[in-house]
């Protein structure tokens, strides 16, 4: 759909000579590099600073990888060895405290920039035909990405981790009939204990591998059909593209320099913010913690499992909230893919994030009194919003008028900002006539 005819005009291999040249001929590896980021990697001129967050992604992965490669060295995966092995990691071992505050702030900020870059597909209607299957290898790292971070919380053995692992842990003896036998199994034992941390240990190490596998697959499937972009209709030809070196990736470096100073200023300055003091308590098995919570990135599925009093139907609901995202590319009738053009489905997209917010605020408190029934609504919102209003909204709204092409909307575009700028430029020197700084031009 994307232009393909016009394929030849967009593309434009490299000719190397000497080494390279003798390398390319054997295996193009060049070719194939310039085609995935390079100049022959045809991206909407148009894209906007949401386009950075895919590459911020995968950056986060990286140093997910590498700070925990360092952390694995030092880690001893036994009930007895490991709070302290993260003790002496963090006290002992030569900036130890630096990669652990990384690993784990790392973690954090790799999810707030993977559930921007969700949001932002929603907004856009990036999953929309023909990007299905790209949306759906993301939903697939995702989930992998929460067992992966909920595996990775458990190692450092505090009380947080012992408890929120047999909080979870626990969910499976919920399911009928083999319930029992798969928790026995599970835990290699009647509770959490060393089998499990190190069945733990070794899916965590594992799991980030399969996410790297499946992120390259990702960028596979998002350039056969290449990216979406803010006004959410086709490449037509080479007038709305611009290669993506140099243009997109500097973008992205600056996105990444932007990050990275978020990322300092976490882990030199707050490096325990987003974390949970009674992580610091070693696991205790005789000593349940007042309130056992999740990091801050899985409060609202937590709160989706808490919303239904059953300890099966909150598995269900939970299994069914990440279920429901994959068959959004159908429920979303409407031809129109970008919000921008939807003028109720805009409405819906801030008030479903306002619930998911909602969510994990209850997620992250007790239990009790009021937060029952806000969960419980929220809840039901959250189906509502895909199953229902998603469904119903596509068939009624009227879009407004779509630009006819990326080039002609980013002209107009233009054009305002400019009519915007002109009556400022025609004043500024008559007002600069009076003043003394002039600086006007
Ligand atoms: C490990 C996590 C992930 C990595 C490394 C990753 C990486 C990327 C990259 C580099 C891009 C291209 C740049 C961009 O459009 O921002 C992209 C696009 C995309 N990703 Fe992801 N992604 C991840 C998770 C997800 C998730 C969780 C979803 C959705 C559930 C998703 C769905 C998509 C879609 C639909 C596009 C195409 C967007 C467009 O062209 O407008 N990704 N991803």
């Amino acid at each position: 759909m994307a232009g393909h005819d016009d394929e030849h005009l967009l593309h434009n291999e490299i000719k190397l000579l000497g080494v390279l040249g003798w390398v390319e001929y054997r295996l193009p590896i060049f070719n194939w590099i310039n085609n995935a980021v390079g100049t022959n990697y045809p991206t909407p001129k148009n894209v906007n600073y949401f386009w950075n967050f895919g590459s911020l992604a995968g950056i986060a992965l990286v140093i997910q990888i590498l700070t925990g490669i360092v952390l694995a060295a030092h880690y001893v995966p036994t009930a007895d060895g490991a709070f302290a092995s993260v003790e002496r990691i963090m006290r002992d071992v030569n900036y130890g405290w630096l990669f652990r505050y990384a690993h784990a702030n790392g973690a954090s900020l790799f999810f707030a920039v993977v559930y921007i870059h969700l949001f932002r597909n929603l907004y856009y209607g990036s999953y929309k035909y023909p990007r299905e299957l790209l949306w759906w290898l993301g939903l697939i790292m995702l989930i992998l990405m929460i067992t992966t971070a909920f595996m990775g919380y458990v190692l450092p053995w505090g009380q947080m981790s012992y408890w929120g692992a047999t909080v979870i842990t626990n969910l499976f003896g919920a399911m009928p009939i083999i319930g029992d036998e798969l928790l026995l199994w599970l835990w290699g034992g009647f509770t959490v204990g060393e089998v499990l941390l190190r069945g733990f240990y070794s899916l965590h190490y594992l799991l980030a591998f399969v996410i790297a596998g499946l992120a390259i697959v990702h960028i596979w499937a998002l350039h056969q059909h290449r990216s979406n972009n803010p006004l959410g209709i086709d490449i037509k030809g080479p007038q709305d593209i611009l290669p993506f070196h140099p243009y997109f990736t500097v973008k992205d470096l600056f996105g990444f320099g932007i990050y990275l100073i978020v990322f300092a200023l976490l882990v030199f300055y707050a490096p325990n913010m987003l974390g949970e003091p009674d992580n610091y308590i070693p696991a205790d098995p005789l000593q349940t913690p007042a309130h056992i919570v999740p990091e801050w990135y899985l409060l609202p599925f937590y709160a989706i499992l808490r919303a239904v009093p059953d300890k099966l139907g909150g598995v269900i609901a939970l299994a069914l909230a990440l279920l429901v995202l994959f068959a959004v590319p159908w429920l979303d009738t409407s031809k129109v893919r970008s919000a921008r053009f939807r003028p109720i489905y805009k409405q819906l997209f801030w008030i479903f994030l306002a619930d998911v917010l909602i969510l994990g605020w209850v997620g992250g408190s007790p239990p009790e009194g009021m937060f029952i029934t806000i969960g419980q609504l929220a809840t039901v919102y959250y189906f509502v919003h895909f199953l229902v209003l998603l469904p119903i909204v596509g068939k009624l709204e009227s879009p407004t008028p779509l630009p006819d092409s990326i080039a002609t909307a980013v002209l107009e575009e233009n054009k305002r900002k400019k009519a915007r700028k002109l009556p400022q430029v025609g004043v500024a020197p008559s007002a600069s006539h009076g003043a003394s700084s002039g600086g006007g031009h």
